[in-house]
């Protein structure tokens, strides 16, 4: 990766992508691209991609530092800015804080900072709600013997160290990620500086309208990762009764009518409704599809009120091996009688 870096001639000019408005009045590119490759691609891979990405005309990276491959990625960061082609403040760069470092929040985020050679962050998220964690790539019956029920003093604290890196200046927003509606109300309501962002599973399939209003009532911006339904997410995440978005009947007629992919509907649904999908591929034809329906009205209205009704609350990644008890089912993360669940 030594050659000079340079915008591809067939690229989508960046500011023809939707753009979403925060609190802040800060504008954020409506897609950007995930680097979460599980075991399926290298590091190295996914930095190529990035570069790649970045060259047709993505400004939008959604990184993480439990990725593991933010290094990789900053040195391709540090290529395309040094190239002259891309301003830093073209870019827009999320990481997030994992579990392990809620007490460490700063620390974390000068680490991603170094490692991706940006200066500072636009957008820093709590990875999840609670401090849990689990070796990487485990099976979903691992279990953490230190794991904890979510405890809003101690998110708060988790939180209140978030608010300090804007004010430090090392993330321009901070924000949360794999929230549900009754810990999103206690933020509001505890926070000095509200999440100006919320990351959330949504795809066609699980459309969680509850909380993605809460978002846009609240001025939060929804980003939704999982946008075509992780198909080819490792067997360890899947269950027997999980659907599949891109073989939905009412999505695969949409596709063959524009004579796209069905993961391409899935994001340019997402575009449109408003929320602001990471879709991840390493491909270029399949990155630059799914920037392409990022760029206006690519879906008609029946399209988009026939895809809301394909929703099968079908969530994907169902967080198993942040349980805090033995025997206690994976939807106790999810808040599913409207409440925080107890301990
Ligand atoms: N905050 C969180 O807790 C959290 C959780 C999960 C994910 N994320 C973020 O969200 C990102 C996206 O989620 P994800 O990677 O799980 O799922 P996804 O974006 O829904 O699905 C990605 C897969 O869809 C396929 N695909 C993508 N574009 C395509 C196209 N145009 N045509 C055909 N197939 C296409 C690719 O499969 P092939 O590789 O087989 O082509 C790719 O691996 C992650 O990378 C990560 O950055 C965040």
């Amino acid at each position: 990766m030594s050659e000079t870096f340079t915008l591809a001639p067939d690229g989508i000019p960046p500011s023809e992508i939707a753009q979403r408005t925060l609190h802040t009045g800060a504008k954020m590119p409506g897609i950007g691209l995930g680097t979460f490759g599980s075991d399926r691609f290298s590091h190295e891979e996914i930095a190529k991609a990035v570069r790649e990405a970045i060259a047709c005309g993505y400004r939008h990276i959604d990184c993480a530092s439990v990725y593991g491959n933010e290094t990789h990625i900053g040195e391709v960061l540090a290529e395309v800015l040094a190239s002259g082609e891309v301003k830093r403040e073209e870019l827009w760069i999320t990481s997030k804080v994992w579990n392990d470092k809620h007490s460490e929040v700063r620390a974390s985020c000068e680490q991603s900072i170094a490692d991706l050679q940006v200066g500072y962050l636009d957008l820093y998220l709590t990875h999840w709600p609670f401090p849990n964690f689990h070796p990487p790539g485990c099976d979903i019956d691992s279990r953490s013997p230190h794991a904890k029920p979510y405890i809003h003093e101690n998110f708060m604290k988790t939180w209140r160290q978030m608010e300090e890196l804007v004010d430090a200046g090392l993330t321009k927003h901070i924000g949360t990620s794999n929230m549900t509606v009754p810990k999103m109300k206690l933020v509001l309501r505890d926070a000095r500086i509200q999440p100006a962002c919320n990351e959330m599973e949504l795809h066609p399939h699980f459309q969680q309208e509850e909380l993605f209003k809460l978002c846009i009532d609240n001025s939060i911006a929804p980003i939704g990762f999982c946008p075509i339904g992780s198909p080819t997410r490792p067997d360890r995440d899947k269950t027997e009764d999980d659907t599949v978005d891109i073989e939905d009947p009412v999505v695969g007629e949409i596709a063959k009518r524009l004579g796209v992919h069905p993961a391409v509907v899935c994001v340019a649904w997402a575009v449109q409704r408003g929320q602001t999908p990471i879709p991840f591929s390493v491909f270029r034809n399949e990155f630059l599809s799914n920037l392409n329906s990022g760029r206006g009205k690519v879906l008609s209205d029946e399209d988009i009120q026939a895809l809301s009704k394909v929703d099968k609350n079908n969530r994907l990644i169902k967080g198993h091996v942040f349980l805090w008890k033995d025997g206690q089912d994976w939807d106790a993360l999810w808040d599913m009688n409207g409440e925080v669940t107890p301990a």
